[in-house]
């Protein structure tokens, strides 16, 4: 397709650890259109969570490019990067990252605030998002007042309320039961036919198996990228 929503050029992303350099990001190209569901998969350590913090913007690589949406993202500075990132990007963590004693409401209302809307109009998109993770009657359920799949439920609505261009997932249900993952799977299923683009990292081949297309990283590179 000539514009990918996302598009990676040799992408490689090394740390310093003392006078050691660990090479974690080998080289990666990859692109990904709108509208596609992508599950990244491989061993623990292989990059699969350095590559989700390159893809949302959270990090920046050592060299390589990443054009998002047609823009270079690769060398913006942190404050141009977080603009982005609260419009272009949703996170889902494994450990939800709720803020504590705030209500579910005010969880998913918080993105709007850096992006400037008044009040009235975020409780208006949080109270939307929030009915279409089915939580409507948990609005103002503090997170400890929620169980894990509910929690997660808060997160994902925060993670849609700025409509972002992509949703990313890493390991979104790593702490819940498999009931469990289930529904959080059907929800993630309900928001890509909705015409979202999802991507996200697991280490079980059936949850994986919700996607359409399954990148397979080993020891920082694609070793293969498949797509039903
Ligand atoms: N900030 C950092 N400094 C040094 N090394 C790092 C840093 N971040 C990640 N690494 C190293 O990069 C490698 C890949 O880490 P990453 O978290 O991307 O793996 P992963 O595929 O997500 O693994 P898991 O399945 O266990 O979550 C690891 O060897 C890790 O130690
Ligand atoms: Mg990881």
């Amino acid at each position: 397709m000539a514009n990918p929503l996302i598009k990676i050029t040799n992408i490689k992303r090394d740390f310093v650890l003392g006078n050691e350099i660990v090479y974690v990001l080998k080289g990666i190209d990859l692109e990904i259109n709108k509208g596609e569901y992508v599950a990244l998969m491989g061993p623990s350590g292989s990059g699969k969570s350095t590559l989700m913090n390159l893809l949302g913007c959270l990090d920046t690589p050592t060299s390589g490019h990443y054009v998002l949406n047609g823009k270079d993202v690769s060398k913006m500075k942190d404050d141009e990067l977080a603009e982005i990132r609260n419009k272009e990007i949703g996170f889902v963590f494994q450990t939800f990252n709720l803020l504590p004693r705030t209500t579910a409401l005010d969880n998913v209302a918080l993105p709007m605030i850096y992006a400037g809307y008044s009040k009235s109009e975020r409780s208006a998109r949080a109270i939307e998002v929030l009915k279409q993770v089915n939580l409507a009657d948990r609005m103002d359920h503090q997170p400890n007042q929620l169980s894990g799949g509910q929690r997660q439920r808060v997160a994902i609505a925060r993670a849609l309320v700025n409509k972002p261009s992509i949703i990313l997932a890493d390991e979104p249900t790593g702490n819940l039961d498999s009931k469990t993952s289930v529904e959080i799977m059907k929800l993630f299923s309900d928001i890509h036919a909705q015409g979202n683009t999802v991507i996200l990292v697991t280490h079980e081949e059936d949850i994986a198996a919700y996607a359409h297309r399954v990148i397979r990283l080993r020891d920082g590179i694609i070793e293969s990228d498949t797509t039903k």
